[in-house]
Parts: C-alpha cells; structure tokens; sequence
C-alpha cells in the first residue's frame, strides 16, 4: 500500500518494543525484553529497565527494519510512546526517537501509551467502531476508557485507586510462591482449582463509580494464607488461585460492561499484559454475549507492551493529519490521555 510508514518506539516499561506499521497493516513487532533481568526482584527495577533499553534500542530497530524489508530512509514519521510510564526508562525511547526524526528529518508523534493499546487493535481486527470503551489491565495501569477518536477523544472513565490488576496478580503469585510475572502461572494454577471456594472482597463493585481497586482483596489473600500456614494446614494452591482470579475478573468485566451501557458503546476492547488471562477472556465473552456487546481483543503478543501498538496510533495521527510534536517534546511519566 502507499500508507506512510510508521516506525513506533515502547520503552514505557521492561520492553523495547519496536513496529514498523503502514494504515492498519502490521509489518514488524521487534520486541527486547528485559524481564529476566528483573525477575530475582520480583518487580521491575527502573535502572535496569533504561539500561536494558539503552542497549536493546539499535539492535532492535535493526531487526524490525529487516523484518519488514525497509531501510531506516524508506521510514516516513517515527512515533514514540511519551507517557505514562518510568520517567527513565521513557527518556531513553523519547531521546532515541527524536535522534531519528532530526537525522531523517522525518515527523515525531509523542503517543500516549493507554491511547496505543487500543490503537493497536486494529492490526488485528480492522477500523475500531465509535464509540468504544476500552478495558486495559496490566502491571503497571488498570483503566477503563470511552473512545470517541483515536487520533483526539479518548476519555478516562475510571481507573484503580490503588495496585493495578496486574500487579495484583504478581502480588499473589509471590505470596503463593511463584515466578514473577504472576499472571500466567496463576492462570494456569486456577484451572485445576475452584473458583468458589473462598469468597474474596471485590472492591468497589458496587459503589456506582468505574474506579476499581485490588489492594484489599490482594490483603484478604495474603491473610487468608497466613492463618492457614499459622495453623499447621496445608495451602490448597490451586483454590486460592482460581478463587482470587474469580475476584479480578469478576469486578473488571462488571465495570467494563457498566462502562459500554452508560455511554452507549456496544464495543468493549480489553488490551494490556492482563487481557491474555483466560479466565478474563471466558467470563468477557460471556457477559457480553448476554449484553449484546460485541467484544474484540487482541491477540496475546498485542495486548502486551510493544511498538506495534505505538506506530499503530503513529499511523491513526498521520492518516488525521495531526499535528506532529517538537522535537523538545518531554517524557512524562503521569501523562494523561
Ligand atoms: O502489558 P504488560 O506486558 O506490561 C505492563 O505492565 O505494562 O502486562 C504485564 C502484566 C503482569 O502483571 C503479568 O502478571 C500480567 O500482565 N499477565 C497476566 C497474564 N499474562 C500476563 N495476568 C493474568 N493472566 C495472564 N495470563
Ligand atoms: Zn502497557
């Protein structure tokens, strides 16, 4: 196609993640990750995070270029995730990205990095449908976002008040004594285990806002296991497992469908390292079915960070004629949508 080429740059976290996007097509997602590295602490160490970036950034680009059989002149505008994020670990991608715009004298989008899980969705699934609310649960944001344009309105319905679902889910894992990241062995460990058999607090399900929180039921668990293990009895693994995820995704698909009724949205997108987790995807699909919403989500390698999703929204403000930023366009780690 003749669409501009989009180079999109993610350093929000622990991954380089570089795309190469023209329109809606997707022709690299070149992804460096550096969470082993941060594995042995149980969270990601923002020093690590940069220094990983800093020397992921080259190479990578390198990869994503020759994936997509382009040289760094055939780029047309380079997108870069801005914010929200470690203040750190964006600067390295925000600095790399202007570099590349000055030397190509190429346009620079500074994208914000909630607006690009959504974008990138439509790599997958074609044209996002207006409006659309957007469910983005991972370890660092827990969001639900009304999405009139991509390349304008993207409105904040609501987000935790305290740890991410994400984070919540790691959280646990430690406490249960599994490998970070938590989700997936989670995931896996519940399918063997009742989901009913402990009834955990579900934050705010019924306070009538779309705020979520999950530093209580995170509380609940930890002290549920310890009185189990002060008592000499065995922790039944998989029910704590199955009984905490149950909790999550009960409160999340809950709001998310609260969200499309009170704004007339009969899309619900789910996106972030969370929306791979089946149990999230089983319960979302049902309820939607029931509340005639259709649902779309990405697939897995999507829905966690990437640079897919960063050139995708890139490609959205080309094709809207936004814009582009300066080149003294800062990182901001609270940036807002
Ligand atoms: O989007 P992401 O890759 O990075 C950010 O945090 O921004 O999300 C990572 C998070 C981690 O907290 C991880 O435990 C969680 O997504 N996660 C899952 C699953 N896979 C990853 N949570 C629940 N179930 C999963 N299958
Ligand atoms: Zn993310």
């Amino acid at each position: 196609t003749d669409a501009p080429l989009v180079l999109g740059i993610e350093t929000s976290c622990d991954e380089t993640g570089i795309g190469l996007v023209r329109g809606h097509t997707l022709l690299a997602d070149e992804i460096a990750s550096s969470v082993e590295e941060h594995a042995r602490f149980g969270g990601v160490v923002p020093e690590v995070a940069s220094r990983a970036h800093l020397e992921a950034m080259t190479p990578t680009i390198a990869r994503a270029l020759d994936r997509a059989g382009a040289s760094l002149a055939d780029v047309d505008a380079i997108a870069v995730t801005a914010g929200p994020g470690l203040a750190g670990a964006l600067l390295v991608g925000v600095a790399a990205a202007k570099a590349y715009a000055l030397a190509l004298d190429k346009p620079l989008y500074g994208v914000n990095h909630l607006s690009a899980h959504v974008a990138v969705d439509q790599l997958e699934h074609g044209a996002l449908p207006k409006p659309c609310v957007a469910l983005l649960v991972s370890g660092g944001h827990s969001s639900l976002l009304l999405v009139r344009d991509l390349a304008q309105a993207v409105v904040p319905l609501g987000a935790t008040v305290d740890d991410a679902a994400g984070e919540a889910y790691d959280k646990v894992a430690r406490l249960l004594g599994m490998p970070f990241p938590g989700g997936p062995p989670i995931d896996r460990a519940a399918r063997e285990g009742d989901p009913a058999a402990i009834r955990f607090p579900r934050g705010k399900y019924d306070d009538g806002t779309l705020d979520f929180s999950f530093a209580g039921l995170k509380t609940a668990v930890a002290r549920w296991v310890e009185d189990r293990r002060r008592a000499g009895e065995p922790v039944p693994v998989a029910d704590v497992a199955a009984s905490f995820q149950e909790a999550v995704v009960d409160v999340l698909t809950k709001k998310a469908i609260a969200a499309c009724r009170e704004h007339g949205a009969d899309h619900l997108l789910i996106g972030g390292g969370v929306a791979a987790n089946s149990r999230l995807r089983a319960l979302a699909e049902e309820r939607c079915r029931a509340a005639g919403i259709h649902l779309r989500v990405p697939r897995p390698k999507l829905c966690t960070d990437n640079g897919a999703m960063v050139a995708a929204l890139g490609a959205e403000l080309v094709s809207a004629n936004a814009l582009p930023s300066r080149l003294d366009l800062p990182a901001d780690s609270s940036l807002p949508v």
